[in-house]
């Protein structure tokens, strides 16, 4: 990426260089480099400036589920922009809120009825809390304000999303945060406690009553809400082990409090379902969610909620006390009916559904490679964990990783024309997610690409 081509790049960088603060990045790191500007999109692929071609194997950021450069998506925005770009959603409505909060409340399991629209993933998680708060506070519980959420498991940022997020790093700079978040273990599987690692289920079991030990310790008049994704994205896809969510519903009825399934990626496709929760059966209280919806030709976001929690809303003076600007934006649920009309014409699910079991299978062929510890994930959401012994399932330290991932991953998949996520957030891993009109030649090819780097990187250790 070093040097510069054309007097546009050049002018380009110049501007990004000087006026661009670019989210969770080191600037110092394009001191002497050039910044990746992407230009252009076309199905699962992604241009650069120089006309380079790169497999969006990370749908963006778990975003682009229908792929890039879609015409008639493009053409729906257009089409509500002439006809009403914008209006609020306090106190009025307009038809394509609606038709698509109607929509939702149809694929959503049960009687998840009730549609709060937000602009991105962190509102919709905020929006989750303060609904729960208020509701309790309607309800003759005003105690329960807390919220119990796993190990190493992101969120969102702003101050409420950040108390829920749980990696310290993140948080330490901006503490203190809002009282009331409370960590308890994730369903990471391949590092679990030696007195449960011989058996998943058995496993599963301990990491949820983990969730009942942590309400009884912080008083469960105090407790408001879980947040549980289905498939936890951040420490490189842990998937829920069988039974766990099922256990996590009866220990909310037990001691009343929420379930809120954060699918803020894991709805819209990325499991083969619209919502994880329907992939692993179990049923949440809210579903939040944002990226998927509108696979990002426009942003939105929201809660999915269900029908007795808005039950105390619906009498005489009280309303939800909250609300943003521009929250369903016309042109946003526009764009995410046509969105979703793309995963009904093109049968999105029934594609990554048919097709997750290959997209393992090439994975897994990267077993053989010294530094793949462990391939986890489910439907169309990877995670490669790298380790420096495979027998011992020794990790690197904070030196190597540095120099593993910043230092040589992150560049050399780049450079290789893959995009994927190379994070050390938990566990050093790769992750994959990529559009869901992936098949085996875009498998192919990331297993390849994959293969050459992590090669190259295990002869660099
Ligand atoms: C599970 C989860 N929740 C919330 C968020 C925050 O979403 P946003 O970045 O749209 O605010 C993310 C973002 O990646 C996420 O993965």
């Amino acid at each position: 990426m070093n040097g510069t081509t054309t007097p546009d790049n050049a002018a380009l960088q110049e501007a990004a260089k000087r006026h661009m603060w670019l989210h969770f990045t080191r600037h110092s790191s394009y001191a002497g480099a050039d910044v990746p500007i992407i230009v252009r999109g076309e199905g699962q692929y992604v241009y650069d400036q120089h006309g380079k071609r790169y497999l969006d194997g990370l749908a963006g950021l778990f975003v682009s589920q229908i792929g890039h450069g879609r015409a008639d998506v493009a053409e729906a925005a257009a089409r509500q922009a002439s006809e009403l770009a914008y209006y609020p959603l306090w106190s009025y409505a307009h038809p394509r809120a609606i038709e698509l909060a109607e929509r939702l409340a149809n694929y959503a399991p049960g009687d998840l009825n009730r549609v709060f629209f937000t602009t991105s993933g962190s509102e919709a998680v905020e929006s989750a809390w303060k609904l729960a708060k208020q509701y309790f506070r309607l309800t003759g519980q005003p105690g329960r304000y807390k919220v119990l959420s796993r190990a190493i498991a992101y969120h969102g940022t702003s101050h409420g999303a950040l108390a829920i997020t749980g990696l310290p790093d993140i948080k330490i700079p901006f503490e203190p945060l809002p009282p009331g978040g409370v960590r308890v273990p994730n369903t990471n599987f391949y590092r679990a406690p030696e007195f449960v690692a011989d058996d998943v289920a058995v496993f599963g079991r301990w990491a949820a009553d983990e969730i009942e030990r942590a309400i009884e310790r912080e008083g469960p008049e105090s407790v408001a809400a879980v947040y549980l994704e289905p498939v936890q994205n951040s420490g490189g896809c842990f998937p829920p082990p069988p039974g766990y969510f099922q256990r996590v519903r009866e220990i909310c009825d037990q001691y009343g409090v929420l379930l809120v399934s954060d699918e803020v990626i894991c709805a819209f496709g990325r499991l083969g379902y619209m919502f994880g929760s329907d992939r692993y059966g179990y049923q949440p209280d809210v579903i939040t969610f944002a990226k998927g919806v509108t696979s990002g030709y426009a942003p939105l976001g929201g809660m999915i909620v269900r029908d007795y929690l808005m039950e105390p809303y619906l009498r005489g003076e009280t309303s939800f006390l909250h609300g943003v600007t521009f929250a369903g934006h016309p042109v946003s649920c526009a764009v995410a009916l046509a969105n979703l009309d793309v995963f009904e014409k093109e049968d999105l699910l029934g594609n990554v559904r048919a097709n997750e079991g290959a997209f393992r299978a090439t994975l897994e062929r990267l077993s053989d490679l010294p530094i793949v510890g462990d391939i986890r994930g489910d439907g169309y959401f990877y995670g490669i964990e790298m380790v420096k012994d495979k027998a011992t399932r020794e990790t690197f330290d904070d030196a190597e990783s540095e120099r593993l991932l910043r230092g040589f991953l992150s560049h050399a998949l780049f450079d290789a024309g893959l995009i994927c996520r190379a994070d050390d957030r938990g566990d050093p891993v790769i992750q994959l997610s990529p559009p869901l009109t992936c098949t085996q030649q875009h498998f192919d090819e990331m297993e390849q690409i994959l293969r050459s780097v992590l090669t190259q990187a295990w002869s660099r250790i």
